[in-house]
């Protein structure tokens, strides 16, 4: 890949939108009312607005290394609480991923530096429910329930939060867990009993 080429595609991505609609960009650039905050993986093969078919300004996006939400990381926790308090979006998602470098890196007892911290979220929910994953032996199944675990305790650190409570109270705003499967290009609902997840955490995490 040239780097150059990308100015040459943005200008061709421009007359296309152009030749549809002559006033894209000018629509485009009087604001942006998204239903929808997706947080995912910074994988390069996970390309949000592509898997979903959404177009700009009908997503607000989060990314970053194994679809994290940490209430320390100051980025998660700002994005969420501007999604939620002033775009007003009604649904959040996390989306993780089959084979996601990051879980990988977790399940393995390395030391990664940096990345330490970090997969340590991860290596949280593995011994969260390490009963259940060490009765998985074949290591492929055990690493695609990591996945799928991981996505599942990153939406309840999401409820957890004082504005998804407050706007689950006030519009019944939702969390969903996906998977995106890289080998088939499929996204599954992980089919998380938001009502039920809810019921239990506010228990000990009630903050609205
Ligand atoms: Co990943």
């Amino acid at each position: 890949m040239d780097i150059k080429d990308v100015f040459e595609k943005n200008r061709t991505w421009i007359s296309e939108k152009l030749k549809v609609d002559d006033s894209y960009f000018e629509n485009l650039s009087k604001g942006q009312n998204p239903e929808l905050l997706y947080i995912g993986c910074s994988d390069s093969r996970v390309t949000a607005e592509e898997l979903m078919g959404v177009n700009p300004g009908e997503a607000f996006i989060h990314r970053n290394i194994a679809n994290v939400v940490s209430n320390l990381d100051l980025s998660a926790m700002s994005v969420i609480n501007y999604a939620v308090s002033h775009l007003k979006v009604n649904h959040i998602v996390v989306c993780g991923h089959y084979y996601c470098g990051g879980v990988k890196a977790a399940m393995q007892s390395a030391d990664l530096g940096i990345l330490n911290p970090w997969l340590r979220n991860i290596r949280d929910v593995y011994r969260l429910h390490r009963e259940e994953l060490n009765l998985i032996t074949d290591e492929e199944s055990k690493y695609k329930r990591l996945v799928e675990l991981n996505v599942q305790e990153q939406c309840v650190n999401v409820i957890k939060t004082a504005d998804v409570q407050l706007a689950y109270r006030e519009r019944g705003l939702t969390v969903h867990g996906w998977v995106f499967d890289i080998h088939s290009g499929k996204l599954h609902d992980l089919n998380i009993n938001f009502t039920e997840v809810l019921r239990e955490i506010m228990e000990i995490y009630r903050l609205k």
